[in-house]
């Protein structure tokens, strides 16, 4: 039940993604602390996500950017790594985060 809320929040939070132009972290980036280290527009210990779309637009970059996101590590932005994020955060919820990234 808690998770079918929290699919149904991100369903939202995609749903105005497109429309609203001050976009927010989505309520599983704050679950995950995803927020610690990123946010939409501007560049904190990771990549802005904004610009992790605009480096991946027009490629097939899901799949990658899944095992990167629960694997983690360094090179693609720089040489700081990024933690590894599985099994803390569940498969089903790095696709979802990684869906909302590539639709910024
Ligand atoms: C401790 C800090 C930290 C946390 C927490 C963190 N990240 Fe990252 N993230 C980074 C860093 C640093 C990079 C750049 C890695 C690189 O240069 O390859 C990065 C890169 C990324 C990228 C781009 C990867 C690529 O290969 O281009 C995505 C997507 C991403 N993070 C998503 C997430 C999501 C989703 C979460 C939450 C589940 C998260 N991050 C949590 C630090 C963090």
């Amino acid at each position: 039940m808690k998770s079918m809320m929290v699919k149904m929040m991100v369903a939202a939070s995609l749903m105005l993604a497109g429309s609203a132009s001050a976009t927010e972290m989505p309520a599983l980036a704050k679950k995950h602390s995803c927020v610690a280290c990123h946010t939409i527009d501007k560049r904190k210990v990771g990549p802005a996500w904004a610009d992790v779309a605009k480096m991946y637009k027009g490629q097939d970059a899901e799949a990658k950017l899944i095992a990167k996101v629960a694997k983690g590590g360094p090179g693609v932005w720089g040489t700081m790594p990024m933690p590894p994020n599985s099994p803390t955060v569940s498969d089903a919820d790095i696709k979802e985060l990684v869906k909302f990234i590539l639709a910024l």
